[in-house]
């Protein structure tokens, strides 16, 4: 069976770029004359903020950060280790966070209050998707694609273990 037949489609790829598109402008709109530095959480808003930057037209830099959780593979411990870490200071520089989804928050929550140790100008938020049923912390989302129901969604660059991140459009798995 082909990769993305194994999926049961929730966002086509049409939709999520018509989001992306509307998304960058509101940054766009916000960000003008400001040193934007988008950091993109590993891996899993690779391709979502590829698509971004490409929304955005300002002169702006990317970075990224890798996160991993400690503890069950499926379900956020709030115990998070950097695993790679930013190229470049973000001191007195205005971050946006792009990530692929807030589950619980837990790992969201802590790279806030990581950030925040740093001096930046200002930290925003901007999330492709939102389980809001599950979070176990209030995160502050400014930009956020879509809110979703408690499904485990994968594609345009969420996984199952590592798999699916390449599929263009965001499903939901397929039994059997
Ligand atoms: P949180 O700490 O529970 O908010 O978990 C956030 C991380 O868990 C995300 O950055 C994803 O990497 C992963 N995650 C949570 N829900 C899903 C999902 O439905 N599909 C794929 N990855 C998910
Ligand atoms: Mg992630």
């Amino acid at each position: 069976m082909k990769l993305a037949a194994e999926l049961e489609p929730m966002f086509t790829a049409d939709r999520i770029a018509r989001r992306v598109e509307e998304l960058g402008a509101q940054i766009e709109r916000d960000y003008e004359g400001k040193e934007l530095v988008l950091l993109g959480v590993l891996k899993g808003s690779y391709i979502f903020i590829s698509d971004l930057a490409r929304a955005i037209d300002l002169p702006l830099s990317i970075d990224f950060i890798g996160l991993s959780s400690y503890g069950e593979a499926t379900e956020s411990s709030g115990v998070v280790k950097i695993t790679s870490d930013l190229t470049r200071p973000i001191e007195r520089k205005h971050v946006v966070i792009v990530e692929d989804i807030v589950d619980t928050g837990l790992t969201m929550r802590y790279l806030l209050d990581n950030m925040a140790t740093r001096r930046p100008a200002s930290v925003k938020l901007c999330t492709l998707l939102h389980k809001p049923s599950r979070a176990r912390t209030r995160i502050p989302i400014d930009y956020l694609g879509f809110e979703i129901e408690d499904r485990f969604v994968v594609g345009y660059g969420l996984d199952a273990n590592d798999k699916y991140r390449n599929v263009p459009f965001i499903g939901v798995l397929r039994h059997g």
